[in-house]
């Protein structure tokens, strides 16, 4: 998760030249709590209550998943069941839900996945391939740098003194400096990040992080093409393409080697890893409110799938389901 704010204080913050003076040793040292990422959002992006607390803004797609069953995936119930309803959400980072779609920065996806039984199998990815922080106390202190301080202005030496003494926020920095405007969610590729396993009945695992990579390929927008958009054509441009064209992404793993990180998701795979194709997602609609109220938890998969030891992805499920009770209940 990341806010439109980060995107733009980053830019900010890559401008600046000099040293830094500030430490965030305290941050960084407090164990942190779901609430206090759901919270820090909200103190970055603004309240809006009823609205989701991250990816706030967002498109609800339908479709269906085609499997194509493999060796390393051999027996999972999401493979072998043929044909099976998808329920998508594609999303702006940020709590605002009017926030601006001319903005570089986080777009996400959500993606449910119903097997026959009632089962569900979620994927639930950004369009940036490495996460800020190894850990949620990491992250947490880098977003706090990013706060308004006593001046009502976000000090950029605070963030960039964190950067230097955290090496596990600079590749998502990086990305950040040099990301694009989404042309649309149907030309974007989306990242799980964080590792997963299969554990296959004869007791072998399967270690894998999975991407999705759209059939119309990956185009964003010049800063000049984007300074021409309306502040909304994401939805309308999304529902253009599915009158014209065949709407897809494909499901990938990257499977890990023994030296791969299981529990960081700042730490990249390297891009040799071989990749095997789950499947398919094809989409038919988009717009409607059938997405509110689901919750992507992406912990939340079906028989044989497990999470990680990754402690960002073992935040996420009570940082979503805080939001969920929030949003359902008006807050
Ligand atoms: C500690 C780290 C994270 C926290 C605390 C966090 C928190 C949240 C929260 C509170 C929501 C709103 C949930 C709801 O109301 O249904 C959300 C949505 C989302 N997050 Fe995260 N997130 C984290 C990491 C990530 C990562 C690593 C990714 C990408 C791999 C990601 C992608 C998304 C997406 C795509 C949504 C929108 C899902 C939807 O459309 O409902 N988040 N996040």
């Amino acid at each position: 998760m990341k806010h439109n704010i980060i995107t733009s204080s980053i830019t900010a913050i890559i401008l600046i030249t000099g040293t830094a003076t500030t430490s965030n040793a305290v941050a960084n040292e407090k164990k942190i709590e779901a609430n206090d990422l759901v919270e820090m959002f909200e103190k970055l992006g603004g309240k809006y209550p009823g609205f989701r607390k991250a990816h706030a803004k967002g498109l609800c797609a339908s479709g269906t998943f085609m499997p194509a069953p493999n060796k390393h995936f051999s027996g999972a119930a999401l493979l072998s069941n043929g044909e099976l309803p998808v329920s998508m959400r594609f999303s702006l980072g940020g709590t605002n839900p009017n926030s601006d779609e001319k903005s570089p920065g986080t777009r996400g996806m959500g993606m449910q996945i119903k097997l026959p039984n009632g089962a569900l199998h979620t994927f639930t990815g950004n369009n940036f391939p490495v996460f800020a922080g190894k850990d949620p106390e990491t992250f947490y202190g880098f977003l706090s740098t990013l706060l308004p301080d006593e001046n009502g202005k976000p000090d950029p030496a605070k963030t960039v003194a964190f950067i230097q003494q955290n090496p596990s926020v600079q590749a998502n920095v990086m990305w950040n400096k040099t990301a694009k405007t989404a042309a649309s969610f149907a030309n974007t590729a989306f990242f799980g990040l964080h590792t997963f396993y299969f554990d296959h009945p004869n007791g072998q695992k399967t270690k894998f992080r999975w991407n999705i990579q759209p059939n119309l390929g990956v185009k964003t927008l010049e800063k000049a093409e984007a300074a021409k958009m309306p502040n909304e054509f994401l939805a309308d441009t999304f529902a253009q393409q599915l009158k014209d064209e065949t709407v897809r992404f494909t499901i990938m793993a990257s499977l890990g080697e023994a030296e791969d990180s299981v529990i960081d998701p700042s730490q990249q795979w390297p891009s040799e890893r071989p990749q095997v194709i789950l499947g398919t997602v094809t989409v038919n609609a988009s717009g409607g409110d059938a997405c509110k109220n689901i919750n992507f938890d992406p912990n939340m998969m079906s028989a044989g799938f497990t999470p990680s030891a990754d402690p960002v992805l073992k935040m996420r499920s009570p940082a979503y389901a805080i939001s969920f009770g929030k949003r359902l209940s008006g807050q």
